[in-house]
This record gives C-alpha cells, structure tokens and sequence, in this order.
C-alpha cells in the first residue's frame, strides 16, 4: 500500500488568498451593484514594457526558424542572461558574484520552497513573523518543522523572530540558533527594510554560528534609500554564509511570465561541500529551465530602454505607495512601509482584529486588502495594502477610507 507524504496533512487550514477570495466573491454577490477596489494580492497590473514585448516577439520569430530555433535550455541557464544579470546587478553594485554563479529559474516561490531540497531535514529554520508564507509552508512539507500548534499559529520546532512596532519591524537575532535564517528585504508583508550595517550584523552572525541566511530580494527594485542594500553581497562575509533569490516578477511585472534566478556563491560550503554542486545538480535533474524567450525577455529588461521603462512603472507604483501612505496618514491610520517597498503595513484602527478591519473596509469602504494575521501571529492588528493597482482605483480606495 503506498503512503503519502503525511506533513501535508499537518498544514492548516485554507490557505490565506483563498478565504479573501472566497469573502470578497460572497460581497459581491450579495452586493452586485457596489464596485470593489482590490489592494491586496502582489500582482502586477501594468502590462509589460515595449523593450520586453520587443525582445519576445524578436525570439518568437527565431523559434519558427531551422537556423535559430533553440532547444532545451543550458542546466543554469543562457550565458547572455547570467552575465547580464552578473554585470548589472551585481558587478555594478560592488558584489562580486560571477554569470556561473548564478541560476536561472521560473521565479523566486518555486526557488524559496526547492532550495530546502539541498538541506537536511534535521535544520532548524528561522523565519520573521510576520513572514511569506512559502518559507514555512514548504519546510513544514519537508518535515522540518514539528508539529502545528493551532491555539498559538505557531510551529514547533521553528524559530520566530517577531517584526513588530517595537522592533521597526525588523528581526532581532534569535536568541536560539538556527541553522536556516530566512530574510526578505524589502519585505514582504511589513514593506520594511534594513539599512546596511544592520544586514552586515546578520552576515557576521551567520558567519560566526555557521548558519546560511536564504535572502529573498524579490522587492530589491523598489529600494529608493541609500544606506537600503540592493543585495546581500554587498555585505564582506555573504559569499560564505548567503544564498539570494532574485524574481522578475515585481521589477519588470513577470508574474504571468514567470523568470527568477538563485545566487549561491562557490565559497557557500558545509564541511567542504559546496552548497552550488547540489543545488546544480538539484537543478539539472528536477528542472528543465525557463523558456528561451522569456530568457531574451529577461535580458531586455537590461536593456537602456527596459531599464527606463520598468523604472518608469516602479515610479508608477511608488506614487500609489506615496497617495496610500500619505492619505492614510492624514487620516489618523499608523503607517509603515512603502519608502522602499510596494506593500502598505497599517495598524488597525480601535483595536479591532485583522478579519475584523478587513470585513470592515470590504463591507464601509468596498476596498480589499491582506489581513496581517495571515502572515503570522505578530501580523495580528495590522493590515496590508499594496500598491500594485491603478492609480485611480488607488486614490479612489484612499478616499473612500478617509470618508469612513
Ligand atoms: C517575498 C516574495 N518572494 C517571492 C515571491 C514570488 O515571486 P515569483 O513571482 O518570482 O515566484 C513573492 C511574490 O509575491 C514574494 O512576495
């Protein structure tokens, strides 16, 4: 009789997007004629630049030629997009990180739950709380993570590290050590970041405790501040302690696209075995690559125009993070968030829980957003609104917030 993977059994409940999709359907059946404004899934509204559009339609045509047509991808991916990547947003910023260094994948939510395929079941993870959910989902299916205690939404044998008000949001070193640190900066769900020395001081400590650190900058486009690291490479000590997954998901709005790659620097070892031969050979025998043409497309966001274009859509969606922040401000709402990140974290107005505010402004203000419970127990009393939509709905969502 064949058994099955039972730690899927140990995941809670409805996963988050699902239950607010299934609220958000039920009010608008209810309610035919009231016209919702979404603000909380992270995806993408504004279509693709026209140096990207370019570079696909340029490929497409080369994949319907005898001379040209390409089959399966290079296991880490194309030369032209690992050394454009390796130049750009690595050489350029200080980092020494190499093309060959670098993986390309379909995007940062399958790398951040596959990289657990190279680490022995017997880590011990830490994650931020509030956290992205993938981190824990996906340890929790390895077995690494104990068991689910329901009354506490916590695992058992995970570490947290609670981002609240009082830490600005940001983590504090464990007082346990992990063998695993997860860090998202910019961050998902708070839009919080750390400043340089800050990320230094979690480079030396992993360094020193012999932990990896799998530093998700999926946000790395929206960093407007200076002392904001772009990488973690730009770190001394990250090629021996770091991992980094990269998207193009939210830089260059690939969410249906689908293009990410995973840095892991040679000098990454544990006992003298590199971390990038397993995860090179994880890659060559799970994965088949991302697509030519949305390769080219990726190397096209490289590009002078695709880099002013994708620029100018970021500006597009840090002006609705500004009318968000801003009007929210103004109108009592404790604000963070959205300096240097997409995401919008606010704290409920007269104690009222997450699900409680976010019925509230679905049901008063017709607007949808994330409840922060759903990140993690230390998201409880918060609230996300991202930024990602259009700039009318964006100001029309605001008003009508205000008016309440
Ligand atoms: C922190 C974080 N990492 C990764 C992802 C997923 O990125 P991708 O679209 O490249 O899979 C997201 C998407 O929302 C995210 O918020």
């Amino acid at each position: 009789m064949f058994k099955i993977n039972d730690n899927y059994l140990k995941l809670p409940g409805s996963y988050l997007f699902s239950t607010i999709g299934k609220k958000v359907a039920a009010f608008q059946e209810a309610n035919p004629d009231k016209n919702i404004i979404r603000l909380g899934i992270g995806d993408v509204t504004q279509p693709l630049a026209p140096a990207i559009i370019e570079a696909l339609h340029k490929s497409v045509d080369e994949m319907g030629k005898a001379e040209t047509f390409r089959g399966y991808a290079p296991d880490l991916g194309y030369e032209f997009l690992r050394s454009t990547i390796a130049e750009n947003d690595y050489k350029k910023r200080g980092a020494d990180i190499s093309a060959d260094e670098i993986f390309v994948s379909d995007g940062a939510k399958s790398d951040s739950g596959n990289i657990g395929d190279i680490f022995s079941v017997d880590n011990k993870i830490a994650v931020c709380d509030p956290v992205y959910p993938v981190y824990v989902d996906t340890n929790a299916m390895a077995g690494r993570t104990g068991d689910y205690i329901a009354d506490e939404q916590r695992w058992s044998n995970v570490i947290y590290m609670p981002c609240t008000a009082a830490t600005n949001f940001a983590p504090e070193l464990p007082k346990e050590t992990p063998d695993i640190i997860y860090l998202c900066f910019p961050n998902n769900p708070t839009g919080s970041t750390i400043n340089k020395a800050e990320l230094q001081r979690w480079v030396d400590y992993a360094n020193k405790v012999g932990a990896v650190i799998i530093y998700d900058a999926a946000y790395e486009a929206y960093v407007s501040e200076p002392d904001v690291p772009h990488t973690i490479y730009e770190c001394e000590g990250a090629r021996t302690c770091a991992i980094e997954l990269r998207s193009f998901s939210k830089n260059a709005g690939f969410t249906g696209l689908r293009l990410g790659f995973t840095v892991i620097p040679k000098d990454l070892k544990s006992n003298g075995v590199m971390l990038h031969s397993l995860w090179a050979r994880r890659h060559g025998t799970k994965f088949n690559g991302a697509p030519y043409i949305v390769q080219r497309a990726g190397e096209a966001v490289y590009s002078e125009a695709g880099r002013k274009q994708t620029a100018e859509q970021i500006a597009y969606y840090m002006n609705n993070a500004k009318v968000i922040r801003e009007g929210l401000a103004s109108a009592g709402y404790t604000v963070s968030g959205g300096v240097n990140a997409p995401y919008i974290w606010l704290k409920t107005p007269d104690n009222m829980t997450s699900w409680e505010f976010f019925d509230y402004l679905l049901e008063k203000a017709n607007v949808v957003g994330t409840p922060g419970s759903g990140f993690g127990p230390s998201g409880e009393g918060y609230f996300r609104l991202t930024a990602f939509g259009s700039y009318e709905n964006t100001v029309k969502a605001i008003d009508r917030i205000k008016a309440l």
